[in-house]
């Protein structure tokens, strides 16, 4: 049997973060369904197919990979694609919290859907998304935390 996981998120923009975690994923799982949430209730950067582009670009030296987007239930787009688990980074204390009540809740809804939790990269420690679009909105140096394409993007953006 081949052991699928699904990475999730909201990937607004990547990050060499999230790369580190799926470079390290694919040791565990043959392969891995790289899925973003489609949420129109939560206002992004990005629009979903600018995300799925720069996934693609970043992650495009990683074999074993494909790139998706999903609506509704995490749980229910695992068993959908025929995968195993949920493939999640921990970083800092301060997202375990959250991050527990995501797996138990995602538990609850399917017992046979499991979390796997990577802890970042020491590197990856304090990179997340939203900071490094606050960081860059203020002019700040970003080129550390995410790829070029990304920062070009970001910049492109940011600009407009
Ligand atoms: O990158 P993020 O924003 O931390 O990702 C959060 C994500 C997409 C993993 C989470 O919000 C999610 O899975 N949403 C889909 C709805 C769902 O199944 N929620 C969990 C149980 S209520």
């Amino acid at each position: 049997m081949k052991r699928i996981a699904v990475y999730p998120g909201s990937f607004d923009p990547v990050t060499y973060g999230h790369i580190d975690i799926v470079q390290r994923g694919r040791k565990l799982f043959d392969k891995i369904i790289v899925a973003i949430l489609n949420n129109p209730a939560k206002k992004a950067l990005f629009p979903v197919d600018e995300r799925l582009e720069m996934l693609r670009e970043s992650m495009s030296e990683i074999s074993g990979l494909t790139f998706d987007s999903f609506d509704g239930l995490l749980v229910d787009y695992v068993k959908s694609q025929g995968a195993q688990a949920i493939l999640r980074g921990m970083r800092a204390v301060s997202d375990f919290e959250h991050e527990f009540q995501l797996a138990l809740m995602n538990r609850k809804l399917n017992r046979e859907v499991e979390t796997v939790f990577l802890m970042t990269g020491m590197r990856w420690f304090f990179t997340s998304s939203s900071i490094i679009k606050e960081a860059a909105s203020f002019g700040g140096d970003i080129s550390d935390m995410v790829p070029p394409n990304v920062l070009q993007r970001v910049r492109a953006k940011l600009k407009r």
